[in-house]
């Protein structure tokens, strides 16, 4: 069975079945990405752009990697250094850029709904890449591929998220998607970075990180989000990482099998201390890694549903 949707805007409303047939598509490019020759062909003679409105390193270079390992010929566009910057929209520049038979565009906005706006007015299939405070469903993917590949499976295990919920795009995608797959998710955090009506979403409330610990298989943790004012809804930084900060301390009270991820970038020794971030409980360069097979499934399904 094909997606659902020709186009993937976040994991809200997404059935399972799209989800498990995105993760068994992307382990057979991760085999692709462990031979001497990474790349193959499905993709040869589609065009597709990469439009970054908001700064990004791990999902830029892991799209563009993964459209050129299945051989799609590839755009890069920031708005820094586009007409964007001479006052023109983005529906004039999107259709620009399809008038030039872009067949597919991967699009990162500040804004929320930014990629919905831009799937009605284009005919080429769009995928979200963070979207303001909203979603970052392929982020979401690469987590569950990830606790399935530790663990075998995503029904029964308990996942909590840590830190800046309200601003978190990640945490929202992950709240729908775990869900659906069959995980229990709890979310802690201070009660100022929690968005209202939080418990609507399905998940556990805490606030408190040690009362957390020793019951959760997965702790994934958020990076404070000063760019978007984060830093102005609790006291410091130092309060925050004595409060929240995951360290070698904290996981003492964890069962031996914890598995720690981050999405990146990383603040060292503020949501998390630098020897976690290293230490063998962490999957975080795992996430990255299979972030490019997750999002070649991505590109590969849309394109071959057309
Ligand atoms: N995880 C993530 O979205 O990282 P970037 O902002 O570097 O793309």
């Amino acid at each position: 069975m094909p997606l659902e949707s020709r186009h993937l805007l976040g994991l809200h409303g997404m059935p399972k079945a799209d989800i498990q047939l995105i993760l068994d598509t992307a382990t057979s490019f991760r085999e692709v990405l462990e031979r001497p020759i990474k790349k193959v062909p499905p993709l040869q003679g589609k065009t597709i752009a990469n439009m970054f409105f908001e700064n990004s390193t791990r999902t830029r270079f892991s799209f563009e990697l993964a459209e050129r390992r299945l051989s799609a010929d590839v755009l890069g566009f920031q708005a820094s250094g586009s007409s964007v910057s001479k006052g023109e929209t983005l529906k004039d520049t999107a259709r620009n850029i399809e008038a030039m038979k872009v067949d597919m565009v991967v699009m990162r906005h500040s804004a929320a709904g930014a990629p919905h706006y831009l799937s009605q007015v284009i005919d080429a299939n769009v995928i979200n890449a963070g979207d303001g405070a909203h979603e970052h469903p392929t982020q979401a993917l690469l987590d569950m591929y990830t606790i399935r590949e530790k663990f075998g499976r995503l029904e029964g295990l308990h996942v909590c998220i840590v830190g800046d919920i309200s601003h978190s795009r990640v945490a929202r995608s992950n709240i729908y998607g775990l869900r659906t797959m069959g995980a229990k998710v709890s979310v802690c955090g201070p009660a100022t970075l929690m968005p209202r009506d939080v418990e609507r979403l399905g998940v556990d409330v805490h606030h408190h990180i040690d009362d957390v610990i020793p019951n959760i298989d997965v702790l994934n943790v958020l990076r404070i989000q000063m760019e978007r004012d984060a830093g102005r809804l609790f006291p410091s930084l130092r309060e925050y990482h004595n409060y929240y900060g995951i360290t070698k301390q904290r996981l003492e009270q964890a069962r031996s099998s914890i598995t720690i991820m981050h999405p990146g970038p990383i603040n060292r020794d503020v949501e998390i201390s630098a020897d976690v971030a290293d230490s063998e409980h962490s999957v975080i360069l795992q996430q990255v890694l299979n972030g490019v097979a997750i999002r070649m499934a991505v590109l590969y399904l849309l394109a071959t549903r057309n």
